[in-house]
């Protein structure tokens, strides 16, 4: 039996590999020509420790304190030429792609649809030439390459890991290069391409209350990780509840596939708000205006936020003036320009 690992570098460049049951991560790795950092092999050095962010697994006993500590090991730190998965897993490597000889996977779709949904927003969906070839963890991006340059844009994903087709909610930028392609030159039939998967933005195991807070088409990889979590619904015990704001009634979209998803998933709640004053929603305010003690859980939650960078900045200022420290608060900004993402984890 094989599972599948994602090995996520340092500068968020992710690289999927197989490991066989029995076989360690190490030895898969290079297997597959990644050469994960390692020196002895064999449990003494702790030049390969990793951090296991999600998925099972077994170290053995054959390695020594030095090279992994007891409570290091608690906390979730790896051995990889020690470990062997029972199930798929996700693994942080603490170095850059470039230093375990992976280079960024390149792909290539064609363009089944493209919609201005609302003045903001432009709904993208291609069909990959090789959709199964296409791995990546929900909530992460690639970097679109505008057709007729050379220049890329970065977009998450709004659809999960293996749909035949990927989405994209992209923001419609006035005079920006990808946003004049796609209102004025895409339609269906022309070709794409693509690189990544990248990013350290991500959905982990759902193991408390989890807040996700989207801002505009930060909404994107918020979506990846519901398709996710919806289709496995019936392991998800722990309150799920999405806070999204837009600034104007114009800017919502997408509601009634969040309602779907919700419909899907018995534990998700989702509330949607709008800042401008002259709203018709029932909402009118900030997500951080929304966010209640229940929610927050004492700290002892998970936040997932993607939104442009005064809202991931206002988020911060609210939970630490409300003495909040969240258990785990992963979060990623856009910047109002057709420029790249940043994505951190807390
Ligand atoms: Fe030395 Fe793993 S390579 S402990």
């Amino acid at each position: 039996m094989a599972y599948r690992i994602a090995l996520n570098f340092e500068d968020g460049a992710t690289r999927f590999i197989d490991c066989n049951a029995g076989e360690t991560v190490l030895d898969a790795a290079f297997r597959q020509k990644v050469n994960l950092p390692m020196d002895c092999s064999d449990g003494v050095c702790g030049t390969c420790k990793c951090r296991c962010e999600a998925g099972a697994y077994d170290l053995g006993d054959d390695y020594i304190d030095e090279a992994l500590t007891a409570d290091e090991a608690g906390e979730g730190l790896v051995l990889t030429c020690q470990m062997q998965v029972s199930s798929d897993c996700v693994i942080a490597v603490p170095v850059p792609a470039s230093a375990c000889k992976v280079r960024p996977a390149e792909y290539g779709g064609t363009v089944t649809h493209v919609d201005l949904v609302s003045d903001g927003t432009i709904i993208l969906n291609l069909r990959p030439d090789d959709p199964a070839a296409l791995a990546f963890l929900p909530g992460q991006y690639v970097n679109l390459t505008v057709p007729g340059t050379g220049e890329t844009r970065s977009y998450s994903f709004s659809s999960k890991p293996g749909a035949d087709e990927a989405s994209f909610l992209i923001r419609n930028v006035p005079g920006g290069r990808m946003s004049e392609w796609l209102t004025t030159r895409a339609e269906p039939g022309a070709r794409m391409t693509f690189v990544g998967p990248q990013g350290s933005f991500f959905l982990r195991d759902v193991d408390r209350p989890t807040v996700l807070l989207a801002g505009g088409t930060g909404l994107a990889p918020i979506l990846s990780m519901l398709e996710v979590l919806a289709d496995e619904a019936d392991e998800v015990d722990q309150p799920i509840h999405l806070i999204y704001g837009v600034s104007r009634d114009g800017d919502i979209v997408e509601t009634d596939r969040i309602a779907a998803l919700a419909a899907r998933l018995p534990t998700m709640s989702w509330e949607v708000c709008v800042s401008d004053p002259q709203s018709a929603q029932p909402l009118k305010g900030h997500v951080t205006d929304f966010l209640t003690d229940e929610h927050l859980n004492a700290g002892e939650c998970d936040i997932y936020l993607c939104g442009p960078p005064p809202m991931v900045e206002a988020v911060r200022v609210f939970l630490r003036e409300r003495g909040v420290d969240p258990r785990h608060f992963h979060y990623e900004k856009f910047a109002p320009t057709e420029t790249a993402i940043t994505a951190v984890a807390a």
